[in-house]
């Protein structure tokens, strides 16, 4: 079975070809359909073509695919058992590590998904301050869709025609873009009186803009008595072990964190100040799974590591090389995208203002045919070493250079 036999599966019998819409692959044949194994820094998928891969499942995999000290935690986890009818000791175990890892973390509980767990944060922001409206700043996950022209996916607006949300629902969520405070100060005039929450989520592209806007942000917040909610699900154990708020050193109330914190186990956390989650004593947030034994495994070595690597000085290091060398290459061949954070871990590119899609959707052909796997830029994982990156420089360089 090829890639095209997937592509065809996925396309028959799956909505949008995927349970995750931006793994959907629009650039079939180039860009593979499916991904059957990975290891370190690259991926194979179903033709057998090896990847470079820069993708990192969308920013779960911050250590590497098959990591294995992370695998060994899971296996032995496994003989033990999957999860149970009480916690298992695990939970205590990473839920103290959480306090101990992130500025604002004095209480933390587990979910699955970085969406749910935000969606979470705003039931106890709603129930501590009985207020109703939300502002979400970035792509918050699926749940972001509640307001109209919020992000609808990370690179995609919400449309405000149809939408299936109920207009009663939407009237509570106001969206905001990034650093855009002249915004920002309208909705507050509008909705102050009655804001539960602000939850932001970095433009990564524009990232240092956080030097200001989150001081801003945490005054705003104050002034209507409505909780600061991060939204640190790619920024945490990436810009710095606790996220933007130790980077940026601005605490929020509530914070969310899931991709990286378990190597691509399920599993996000929720966690913030105990005025806050204390609300979940009464407010109702439960799920089955929440503390699901493999991947809170998983989670405890992974903070072992970071805790006692130098993970995120590499992962600096390693996207700056990645990052920087991509933007020579768009400097040297007139490319049709713009970088934006060529320093850090994580990056990405926009089309260039007025740049003909075609040709990014080229030039993006070009480098997956090549054998790197990107996501309009991506991301860098502990596993990346120099010669990996370097080679991905080279391969992208040979695709662009043809066209
Ligand atoms: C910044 C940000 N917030 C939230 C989410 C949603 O997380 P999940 O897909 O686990 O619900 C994502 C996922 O892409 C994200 O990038």
């Amino acid at each position: 079975m090829d890639n095209q036999y997937y592509a065809e599966m996925l396309g028959k019998y799956i909505p949008w070809g995927s349970s995750t819409c931006s793994k959907h692959a629009t650039l079939t044949p180039e860009e593979p359909a499916v991904i059957v194994s990975g290891k370190g820094c690259r991926v194979k998928d179903a033709d057998g073509k090896e990847y470079i891969d820069f993708r990192n499942s969308l920013g779960p995999i911050s250590l590497g695919y098959c990591y294995g000290p992370v695998d060994d935690a899971i296996r032995s986890q496994l003989d033990k058992g999957i999860v149970f009818g009480y916690p298992s000791p695990l939970e205590a175990e990473v839920a103290k590590a959480v306090t101990e890892i992130i500025p604002c973390a004095e209480k933390a509980r587990f979910l699955k998904t970085g969406g749910e767990a935000i969606a979470a944060c705003i039931k106890a922001a709603r129930y501590i301050t009985g207020h109703d409206h939300v502002i979400q700043i970035g792509y918050n996950g699926w749940l972001n869709s509640l307001a109209s022209g919020a992000l609808a996916l990370p690179n995609r607006k919400g449309t405000s025609g149809k939408t299936g949300i109920p207009a009663a629902i939407a009237s509570l969520h106001h969206t905001a873009s990034w650093n855009d405070t002249g915004k920002l100060e309208e909705l507050g005039k509008a909705y102050g009186d009655d804001l539960a929450a602000v939850v932001v989520a970095a433009d990564y592209a524009n990232m240092d803009a956080g030097r200001s806007f989150y001081p801003y942000l945490r005054t705003f917040t104050e002034r209507y008595g409505a909780a600061l909610v991060y939204d640190e699900i790619v920024t945490g154990f990436r810009i710095a072990l606790g996220g933007v708020q130790e980077f940026y050193g601005v605490t929020p109330d509530m914070a969310v964190f899931a991709k990286g914190i378990a190597n691509g186990m399920p599993l996000s956390v929720y966690c913030g100040k105990a005025k806050w989650m204390d609300a979940f004593d009464k407010a109702i947030v439960s799920s089955t799974y929440g503390g699901e034994a493999l991947s809170l495994a998983a989670a405890k070595k992974v903070i072992e590591i970071y805790r006692s690597e130098d993970v995120i000085g590499h992962l600096w290091r390693m996207g700056a090389r990645m990052w920087g060398g991509m933007e020579k290459i768009i400097e040297e061949y007139s490319l049709p995208i713009q970088m934006g954070c060529i320093d850090r871990p994580l990056s990405f590119f926009r089309p260039r203002p007025g740049a003909d899609s075609g040709h990014v959707e080229k030039m993006k052909r070009a480098i997956f045919k090549a054998g790197v796997a990107i996501y309009n830029g991506g991301y860098v994982n502990y596993s990346h070493q120099a010669k990996d990156i370097d080679e991905a420089l080279e391969r992208i360089e040979g695709a662009v250079k043809t066209l």
